[in-house]
């Protein structure tokens, strides 16, 4: 009866079809053919008084299967087969007999939307449930924008839609998207107790005709205006989101039938989109990362107990995720001041998660007692793993190296938050080199999901592997890079803040350069995030950048050297290329302006006035993608696909362009070869293109 994807085992009167794809029962329109096949024919056997649907192994089903989406896909296979799963869980949901859907694990996407369309859902505790499809940006297309709101209401199927939320079972249950909550291991029994309750009935809800949680079109028109503004501010600017408003809006408004034409028609725009290939492109990319060839078979070392050093900016954040995530975590400073400094603010983010319903009081509480605050070495002598962040300077983390090569037990990691400085260098000062390495995050820590890992020629598999380890247990994606200065992500970004100044020199103001990268998808543009960084930090570094990569060196501006002397380092500094007030809001600044003509006057440059928005987005993508070929040219980065989830997750570059290298493919790698060599003869050979650029182009 039933295909290879489904399977049927009748329970007394009842029939359990259960979803068989493993590892998570994902979805694809010949298993939805499958299925609905198998319920037809459930549905007039008149043995059956009732059906289950449950997953097997441990997830229910997370939704269809992201690896079969792609351009090349004929719009008319999407246009003909949408329908046909539509028509399906209508037929499922005018079933005489009750339907119940047995939820563990996940049931997201489709895999919600198949829950959806049975009567009733029974869900196990820890379930996940929810349509985050706008975060790849699709929308929900088998019903989802129809049924959900109507279960749940419209305000909050508005935001688990439009924002790609994903609930725990306990909200789920009570928004009225699951009917009945179980404890772990006994869904599946329950479901069969509910389905043999109902099977008395002959009539049983419908999701896709509750109309009690839909307000008076009035009120709805109200709320569908807030969720298009909500849309439209946001700072990146996606799609599917409003896509998503708009098939929720032609249901609500309008009834079921021109809802689900909406989803039909608005589902193949938003396939067909640049954003969904690129955003599904980074899925895949960031679930890659951590997957390293040459580890397979190393185990990771356990770790018990981590310690911080220096609770500064970083330390403190690197300290919080440790804690947050579960390690007993030691955190060393040079003095109680700032050791009493450092723990305030820790205490600050885990009270925070309280008061946004992120941790209960007494977890929050748990967790927070796992910090030790220390000013001696020696009570570091049982951790496994020290992340060091001190000042950036390589003779004060030689200093606290050696301290730790004599503190920490053998076998100990030393790592380093360095952003530029080589891992190599610091090893030579410690007992067993195997176990150094670089661990560097981005600012702020307990925010950013990036973590390049660097390892040098010395780290041992073990060592990369446990950090791996921690990766994913701290909820950072990892991105392996080789030890060099600048690693993959600073090199790019050093890059990036000098073409930006070239620009300027040249006759761009900072003003069109930040508005015109932000108009290219990046969440701010280079000066903002400069003066965020601090712009003193790329003063320092630039020396040993211009010596490590003398190829891509080119004179520094003289800006540079003004700013750091007038104290222009940014947000912190109330200056840098912008002026800010207390808020922390930038303004233009004359002051500035007058600073950058007196540059250009000094270097005998009349500013041009034909500099475009393209010619600015162009020249600063194309040297950012330049950079990131020389980093897979010299091995620094692994794979393309390192580099778009480097690109993403560290500097902003937008997500639904796939990240940097995907970009490029999409350009055509021959098209930006032939802009850098034709910028390489106006401008100098800091524009050459990449030997890895010139392959690519040649391979096309
Ligand atoms: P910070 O100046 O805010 O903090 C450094 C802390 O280290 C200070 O609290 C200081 O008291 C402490 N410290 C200095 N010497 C010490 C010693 N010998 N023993 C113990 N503690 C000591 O600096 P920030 O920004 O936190 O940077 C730290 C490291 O992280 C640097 O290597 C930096 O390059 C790197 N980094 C910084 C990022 C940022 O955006 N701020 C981003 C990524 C990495």
């Amino acid at each position: 009866m039933a295909g290879s994807l489904v399977s049927v085992e009748k329970k007394g009167d009842i029939s359990v079809v259960t979803l068989n794809n493993p590892p998570v029962n994902s979805l694809s329109f010949e298993m939805f053919s499958q299925i609905d096949q198998t319920m037809q024919q459930l549905i007039s056997d008149a043995s059956v008084k009732g059906i289950v649907v449950v997953g097997a192994g441990r997830n229910f089903s997370a939704g269809f299967d992201l690896s079969s989406v792609s351009k090349d896909v004929q719009p008319d296979f999407i246009a003909t087969n949408m329908p046909k799963t539509h028509h399906m869980l209508d037929r499922m949901e005018d079933s005489p007999k009750p339907i119940v859907a047995a939820i563990a694990g996940n049931a997201l996407g489709g895999g919600c939307e198949l829950a959806l369309g049975c009567h009733y859902r029974v869900a196990d505790k820890t379930a996940t449930l929810g349509l985050p499809e706008v975060k790849v940006g699709l929308l929900p297309g088998a019903g989802g924008t129809q049924r959900l709101p109507r279960l749940v209401g419209l305000m909050d199927g508005l935001q688990v839609i439009g924002q790609g939320k994903t609930l725990g079972a306990a909200k789920a249950h009570q928004l009225g998207l699951v009917d009945l909550l179980v404890e772990p291991g006994q869904v599946l029994e329950a479901a069969i107790q509910l389905a043999v309750e109902k099977s008395n009935q002959t009539s049983h809800p419908k999701a896709r005709e509750k109309q009690d949680k839909l307000p008076p079109r009035e009120m709805a028109e109200q709320m569908f205006a807030m969720a298009r503004h909500m849309i439209e501010s946001a700072p990146v600017k996606f799609r599917a989101p409003g896509r998503a408003v708009a098939c929720i809006e032609a249901g609500a408004l309008n009834g079921y039938a021109a809802g689900i034409a909406a989803e039909q028609k608005l589902f193949v725009d938003c396939y067909f989109d640049e954003e969904a290939q690129g955003l599904i492109h980074f899925f895949f990319a960031s679930r890659s990362t951590g997957k390293i060839k040459d580890l397979e078979g190393t185990s990771p070392m356990k770790v018990g107990k981590v310690a911080v050093i220096g609770g500064g900016t970083m330390g403190r954040d690197i300290a919080f995720v440790h804690l947050l995530a579960g390690y007993p975590t030691h955190l060393l400073e040079v003095d109680q001041p700032r050791l009493d400094a450092a723990v305030a603010t820790i205490k600050g983010h885990f009270d925070r998660r309280v008061e946004k319903n992120q941790l209960s009081p007494a977890d929050a509480e748990k967790l927070f007692a796992q910090l030790t605050p220390t000013l001696d070495y020696p009570s570091l002598s049982d951790v496994d793993l020290v992340i060091e962040a001190v000042f950036e300077r390589m003779d004060i983390k030689k200093d606290v190296f050696v301290k730790l090569a004599a503190a920490c037990k053998p076998g100990c990691i030393l790592a380093s938050n360095t952003s530029t400085l080589p891992i190599g260098e610091l090893a030579r000062v410690t007992k067993d080199a195997s176990k150094v390495i670089g661990l560097h995050f981005f600012s702020p820590a307990r925010a950013m999901p990036l973590l390049e890992i660097i390892r040098f020629d010395a780290t041992s598999k073990e060592t990369i592997q446990t950090c791996l380890e921690v990766a994913k247990r701290i909820k950072k994606t990892p991105v392996l890079v080789r030890d060099c200065y600048g690693f993959l992500t600073n090199r790019i970004a050093f890059a990036y803040g000098a073409e930006a100044n070239a620009l300027l020199e040249e006759g761009a103001s900072i003003e069109a350069i930040d508005q015109a990268t932000v108009a290219f998808g990046f969440p701010m543009g280079p000066f903002t995030m400069g003066d965020m960084a601090g712009n003193d930090i790329a003063y320092h570094a630039i020396p040993g950048m211009m010596k490590a990569y003398p190829q891509r060196a080119r004179k520094v501006s003289p800006l540079v050297e003004m700013m750091f002397k007038t104290g222009r380092h940014g947000q912190k500094a109330g200056k840098g290329f912008y002026a800010y007030d207390a808020s922390k809001k930038a303004q233009p600044d004359p002051e500035m302006a007058s600073m950058v003509e007196t540059v250009r006057k000094d270097l005998g440059i009349s500013a041009r006035k034909d500099i475009s928005a393209e010619e600015i987005t162009e020249r600063i993508v194309y040297t950012w993608v330049n950079i990131a070929a020389d980093c897979l040219e010299d091995g620094t980065a692994l794979s393309p696909d390192d580099v778009d989830v480097a690109t993403v997750m560290g500097f902003g570059f937008p997500a639904w362009k796939g990240g940097a290298m995907n970009y490029a493919r999409h350009v055509g790698f021959g098209k930006i070869v032939t802009s850098l060599d034709q910028y390489a003869a106006k401008y100098g050979k800091v524009y050459e293109p990449s030997a890895w650029l010139r392959r690519a182009a040649e391979k096309e």
